[in-house]
């Protein structure tokens, strides 16, 4: 059966009413879709329970419109999580995460600098602040995080191994819908001219894996191809387009092995990522 909690002491009760299991937790800003799930059903076959938490979390937008417009369907949540074979729910408030007295942050330096760090000032102090938090509440053997978010994966590992965190992450391929868009919350903001020129991330990514695959190393043209795409596509406004290392973020020059491809896009003002990792 599934129990759904929103104070600290519920869940932490919960939790540790059997101590001796082993537990896997999916950190969610809820407004699920088949990418989230794909986390649980993993974490379902790897672990002898489940947590999910379904926050949105302040403290991450760096925009209040852009928290305010943030897609929400608690109902709709728990009745896929109950399908999906899901123990415990965490659904805190705001107030129950960040009281009056809050004051404490967890900064990763470096690598939130490129990227999503650079164009969205604080978010991933945010993101690791909860995920810091979501870690001491549900005291996992496991977490899970998705690859689409390839940034935060990062960030959260390198929290992890800085702060010696007593658990494993997981990450978990991109979902995608059947026309390559990466599924997303965001997507539900989406008009549907708006969600037709969405498809444009995905040809764009596609278009440089294939010429780096066939030869093209010159990060400067990749991004290239990828820009032109985007470009030409209606509606679409670039915020960034990145051929950078995988685990500096750093921008490249040459590729020469490794190289994780990936853009930030405003469709119709809805900002969507996506990438793809080369290996
Ligand atoms: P949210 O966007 O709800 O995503 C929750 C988890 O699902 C993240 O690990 C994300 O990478 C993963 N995910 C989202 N779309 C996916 C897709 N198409 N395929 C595979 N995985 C996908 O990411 C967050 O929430 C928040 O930042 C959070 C980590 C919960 C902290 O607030």
């Amino acid at each position: 059966m599934m129990e759904v909690f929103q104070t600290v002491d519920d869940l932490r009760q919960a939790r540790w009413e059997n101590p001796t299991k082993i537990w896997g937790l999916v950190p969610t800003m809820g407004f699920l879709h088949a990418g989230h799930l794909r986390l649980v059903e993993q974490a379902c076959e790897q672990n002898d329970r489940v947590g999910v938490s379904i926050f949105v979390n302040p403290a991450q937008f760096n925009n209040p419109n852009d928290l305010e417009k943030y897609p929400r369907n608690l109902e709709q949540d728990l009745d896929m999580l109950k399908q999906a074979g899901v123990d415990l729910v965490w659904t805190p408030t705001p107030q129950m995460v960040y009281p009056a007295s809050y004051q404490t942050y967890v900064d990763v330096e470096q690598i939130t600098q490129k990227l999503e760090g650079a164009t969205r000032p604080g978010h991933f102090r945010g993101v690791a602040t909860v995920v810091s938090k979501l870690f001491n509440v549900f005291q996992p053997t496991r977490a899970y995080f998705g690859q689409k978010d390839a940034q935060q994966l990062a960030v959260i590992k390198q929290m992890v191994e800085d702060l010696n965190f007593n658990l494993e992450i997981v990450a978990c391929p991109t979902v995608r819908e059947s026309d390559g868009l990466a599924m997303s919350s965001r997507n539900a903001n989406l008009s549907p001219t708006a969600r037709q020129n969405a498809i444009c991330l995905y040809k764009a990514l596609t278009a440089a894996k294939d010429a780096l695959l066939s030869g093209q190393q010159s990060a400067e043209m990749l991004r290239h191809i990828m820009t032109e795409i985007i470009e030409s596509t209606a509606m679409t406004q670039i915020d960034y387009v990145s051929v950078a290392h995988p685990q500096t973020f750093s921008e490249l020059e040459k590729v020469e092995s490794q190289a994780l491809l990936s853009m930030a896009i405003f469709v119709d003002g809805v900002r969507l990522i996506d990438n793809i990792l080369i290996d």
